[in-house]
């Protein structure tokens, strides 16, 4: 009770600590009124969201086979930076928002504006973390992390062996960028930002989950996190670890007894069906370089959700608007719910919800094939209905 206290005073003594202050009891009150508010009003968040995810650019320097990236509408989604004017709409947000992804797709590494929004979002004491490819992690870059305060990033590293395949670069490059990074650390004498290792798992490098552990070790790495590939082409379903569950199983057994071993945190994902309360739209926005505001990190690029744009409407419009307000209301009563959302692997973690083949994820099939297969079926139906 003296320690709170004491803390308490001593946090009052500066802006930052006021900040914090304030932050904490407005978390309070969140937890208390949040979802009772929104059921008796049909879907309104009093409270401004805690986590802002903003694009830094939807370009890339690598084509990752499973990425949607490679497998969107081109014209549907044109890729650039975000502009600074945009990012000044965003900036009256961080007073509220004790938390900032600055990524959504793309690298965000490669982004022109991104060291300026990770300087100018630090200033309002959030907490910054993101996903990147790895690839630019070279000691500029690294010191200006180090020097700005990131606070974690996550690495996506989707094996050993594969990775090659999977990415197109080896892996023993991002072992050399991370072991960079945390020399850099070592030499401003600071523990952040945190290292991450983010696995995509599919059935060609799950075996490859426990080497993948192996090196996390080896570069003093203590989050790992494998997730399902989602599949976005139709060659890829297959590599869907739900149509390989026991053999994914087994390799996660030989990962987490390594993990324990190793001390690594190995995150993994569930191998059967499993339900979440999707909490998305009523914690976090999301926005793309263009100004598009959507819910969650799964929609966020066209043909999905989007609830608004911060060109044409200010965030507290879009927060509580029609849009926002019906799809919390959806999810707290699964009524009425969009089918994207009613198909969602986040609200439904199963086979069929982690297949959404994008417009150039069909395989091409020329149409005398089609006309081919549609006779063969023709004859063949009556033999497998005798
Ligand atoms: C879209 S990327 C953007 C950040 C950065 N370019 C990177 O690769 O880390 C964010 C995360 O999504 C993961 N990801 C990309 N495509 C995926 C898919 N089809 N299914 C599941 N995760 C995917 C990536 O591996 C990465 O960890
Ligand atoms: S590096 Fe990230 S954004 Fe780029 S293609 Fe790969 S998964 Fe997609
Ligand atoms: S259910 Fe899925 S698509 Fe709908 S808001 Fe949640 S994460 Fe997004």
């Amino acid at each position: 009770m003296i320690h709170s206290a004491r803390k308490a005073l001593s946090l009052l003594g500066t802006p930052g600590g006021r900040h914090q202050i304030k932050l904490g009891a407005v978390r309070r009150l969140r937890e208390k009124l949040l979802y009772p508010v929104a059921r008796l009003t049909g879907g309104t968040n009093i409270f401004p969201p805690t986590i802002i995810a903003i694009e830094p650019t939807n370009r890339c320097n690598l084509k990752c086979e499973f990425c949607a990236r490679i497998f969107w509408d081109e014209e549907e989604n044109p890729e650039d930076d975000i502009p600074v004017e945009l990012f000044e709409k965003i900036i009256p947000m961080l007073e509220s928002s004790p938390k900032v992804i600055l990524q959504i797709f793309g690298e965000p590494l490669l982004s022109k504006t991104f060291f300026k929004m990770l300087e100018r979002v630090k200033k309002y004491n959030c907490q910054v973390v993101f996903n990147t490819n790895g690839v630019l992690l070279k000691r500029k870059n690294c010191e200006k992390l180090v020097e700005m305060g990131a606070d974690e990033i996550a690495v996506s590293i989707d094996g050993t062996d594969t990775f090659k395949e999977i990415r197109g670069i080896p892996v023993s490059k991002l072992v050399q960028n991370i072991t960079t990074l945390n020399e850099v650390k070592a030499e401003h004498g600071v523990t952040k930002p945190e290292i991450g290792i983010a696995m995509v798992g599919m059935r060609k490098n799950v075996h490859e989950t426990v080497e993948l552990v192996d090196i996390a070790a080896s570069l003093g790495v203590e989050n790992m996190y494998v997730a399902h590939m989602e599949a976005h082409a139709d060659h890829l379903v297959d590599e869907l670890l739900f149509n390989h569950v026991d053999y994914a199983r087994n390799h996660f057994e030989i990962a987490k007894a390594r993990a324990k071993e190793v001390g690594v945190n190995l995150v993994l994902p569930p191998l059967e069906s499993t339900e979440y309360f999707c909490s998305f739209p009523f914690d976090s926005m999301w926005i793309n370089w263009d100004g598009a505001v959507r819910p969650c990190c799964r929609a966020v690029y066209a043909d999905t959700i989007q609830i608004g744009n911060l060109y044409e409407q200010d965030w507290k419009e879009i927060w509580n608007g029609d849009d926002m307000k019906q799809l919390r209301k959806s999810l707290l009563t699964g009524k009425e719910m969009i089918p994207f959302c009613e198909e969602c692997s986040y609200r439904v973690l199963c086979k069929d919800y982690l297949v959404r083949i994008l417009p150039r994820g069909h395989s091409e099939e020329p149409e005398e094939a089609v006309v081919e297969t549609e006779t063969a079926l023709q004859t063949e139906t009556p033999v497998l209905g005798a």
